[in-house]
């Protein structure tokens, strides 16, 4: 009986110790708007790999982009308008892989270049269909006061423009857990 007891006092203490690890992690708020000019000619910050077909654009809801595979090296802002503080640079890939939606696969490298957390980065991945207005991406990773982070990046465009609509000015808020 005493035995049984001191197992579970065991289980007990073990439950708090990890209990209170889990509380102690640090969470950090982050929000920056980054700019996606696709389709701008010399200066686009977007530049498709392959898969580009300029008909898809008019008439997306026969194949929704699929196979279209781009290559970025966005500028990330602090305000929204591209001419406002900068925050950093946003760079890796999106690819369209719905067969029934636009849906865009990322996977990039938020770099911040900026305060407190300049040259840490923060690893975002997942697949979101555009119809939301609030996509959800993972943050599986980052460097500095990022390592061993995770957590979630909140996705909603606040202006399209540009060829066929296809620029963006979106607004991206994290949520981080580090350690
Ligand atoms: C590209 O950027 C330069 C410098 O900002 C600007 O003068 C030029 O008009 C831009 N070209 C296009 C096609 O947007
Ligand atoms: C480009 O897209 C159009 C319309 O979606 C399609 O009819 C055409 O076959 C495509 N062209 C190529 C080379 O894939
Ligand atoms: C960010 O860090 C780099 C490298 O240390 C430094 O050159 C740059 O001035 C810093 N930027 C800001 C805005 O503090
Ligand atoms: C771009 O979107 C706006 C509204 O957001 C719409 O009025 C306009 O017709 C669209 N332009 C193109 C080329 O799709």
């Amino acid at each position: 009986m005493q035995l049984l007891t001191a197992i579970l006092m065991v289980f007990f203490f073990a439950g708090c110790v990890q209990g209170e690890a889990e509380s102690a992690k640090k969470v950090v708020q982050l929000h920056w708007y980054m700019h996606d000019t696709p389709l701008n000619g010399p200066n686009a910050s977007s530049i498709p790999v392959t898969g580009y077909n300029a008909s898809d654009f008019q008439n997306e809801a026969a194949h929704f982009l699929r196979g279209q595979i781009y290559l970025f090296d966005d500028p990330l802002t602090v305000g929204p308008s591209l001419t406002s503080a900068s925050f950093g640079r946003s760079q890796g890939t999106y690819s369209f892989v719905s067969r029934e939606e636009i849906v865009d696969y990322v996977s990039y490298t938020i770099s911040i270049r900026t305060g407190k957390y300049n040259g840490s980065t923060l690893n975002i991945l997942g697949a979101s269909p555009n119809s939301r207005k609030i996509k959800e991406y993972s943050i599986v990773g980052g460097t500095g006061h990022f390592i061993l982070s995770r957590g979630i990046l909140r996705e909603e465009v606040v202006n399209l423009f540009g060829p066929f609509n296809a620029s963006a000015t979106l607004s991206e808020r994290a949520t981080i857990y580090i350690g």
